[in-house]
């Protein structure tokens, strides 16, 4: 089985999902390359489970550890010097094998590397396949922040092959749920004039999504993709409609930053951040009684509960002023405003304290 969707920007590419073998992964990859040099930048996980398989040459790659700590400078530099000494020119690639990390921070050397080579996103993890490996945001962080150095710059070509996920452990699979979540309360922003049931469709369909049903995630991926792709090729760089992606990750952020990475993952920080906005959109009157119920319901039926912020609000709220969502004095987040509809709202710190 497999997919084809079409990113329409200027650099337009495409993204393939399929669930075929990795010998036609293999041979996709020589394809999109055309002969051209290439540096893997790999995950030290899917190295070991997936190196051998998938036929990789070890000159051509760079093995970095798992872990959001590892998308630092440091790792940038030592991809940047293996390009160098592998050759590479401006006419060469990178391919960022792996989960969010690996993708954001190859796809942030490819950007810079001679100003700019191609770079193929070959996701390996649930969240990035819905999220990061699309639309081309590509960061490091630094110790003051997440993402605070990057680039957009679009990849040569994703390839999505749901058979990673059958080695995903549940902790990431279940992040990368967060983030599917999260397009299911967008959905109507996303595309307009358009009936979308992502929603519905994660509702009814729970138990073949834990199940890893090869068709069901397949179309999750593809619909949460389609709403990306709708969203990224009007918004590029994040001027506007673009925003809306960062449902649930203001206090995600914050959450991340204040637990040096380690209580949350993603996906569960971004779960955290979408109560938290649906609580505020509720006791404002934004939205009904029975979606605030229908959204916290859909939470809790992929493990998602809310929980008590134990963290000191003065210290998540000087995080968020911190953040690329901040502006000036006033904090933004993305709240629900309707079903399946979200807005922008610029906030105070002290309306922000109220929420908590
Ligand atoms: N992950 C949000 C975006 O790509 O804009």
């Amino acid at each position: 089985m497999r997919q084809i969707l079409n990113v329409p920007l200027n650099k337009e590419y495409k993204i393939v999902i399929s669930d075929e073998g990795f010998d036609t992964l293999k041979s996709e990859i020589e394809e999109a390359l055309q002969g051209q040099k290439k540096l893997f930048v790999v995950s030290k996980k899917v190295f070991k489970l997936y190196g051998k398989k998938l036929g990789l040459n070890k000159d051509e790659v760079l093995v970095l550890p798992d872990g959001e700590k590892e998308k630092n400078i440091k790792n940038y530099l030592t991809i940047i010097q293996k390009a160098e000494s592998l050759g590479l020119t401006r006419d060469d690639a990178i391919i960022a094998l792996g989960g969010g990390v690996i993708g954001d921070i190859a796809g942030f050397a490819a950007s810079t590397y001679m100003r700019g080579i191609d770079y193929i996103q070959i996701p390996t993890t649930l969240l990035a396949m819905v999220d990061s490996s699309v639309g081309g945001k590509t960061a490091i962080d630094l110790k003051e922040a997440k993402n605070l150095i990057g680039t957009f710059y679009q990849p040569k070509a994703v390839f999505i092959n749901i058979n990673f996920l059958k080695t995903l452990d549940k902790k990431q699979f279940l992040s990368g749920l967060g983030e599917v979540l999260k397009y299911a309360f967008i959905e109507e922003d996303c595309i307009s004039g358009q009936n979308l049931f992502l929603f519905e469709y994660l509702t009814l369909g729970c138990e073949k999504v834990f199940e890893k049903d090869a068709l069901t995630i397949i179309r999750i991926i593809e619909y949460c993709l389609n709403l990306k792709i709708a969203v990224v090729s009007e918004d590029e760089k994040e001027a506007g409609l673009r925003r809306i992606l960062n449902l649930g990750h203001t206090l995600a952020h914050a959450l991340e930053t204040i637990t040096n990475y380690k209580k949350f993952t993603h996906g569960e920080a971004v779960a955290q951040g979408i109560f938290f906005v649906l609580e505020y959109a509720y006791a404002k009157g934004l939205i009904s009684y029975s979606y605030y119920r229908l959204s916290t319901e859909l939470l809790n039926k992929y493990g998602f509960k809310e929980k008590k912020i134990k963290y000191s609000p003065e210290e998540l709220i000087s995080i968020m002023k911190h953040d690329k969502k901040a502006l000036q004095d006033r904090i933004k987040f993305i709240i629900p405003c309707d079903r399946k509809r979200v807005k922008e709202v610029l906030l105070t710190e002290d309306e922000v304290y109220q929420m908590f």
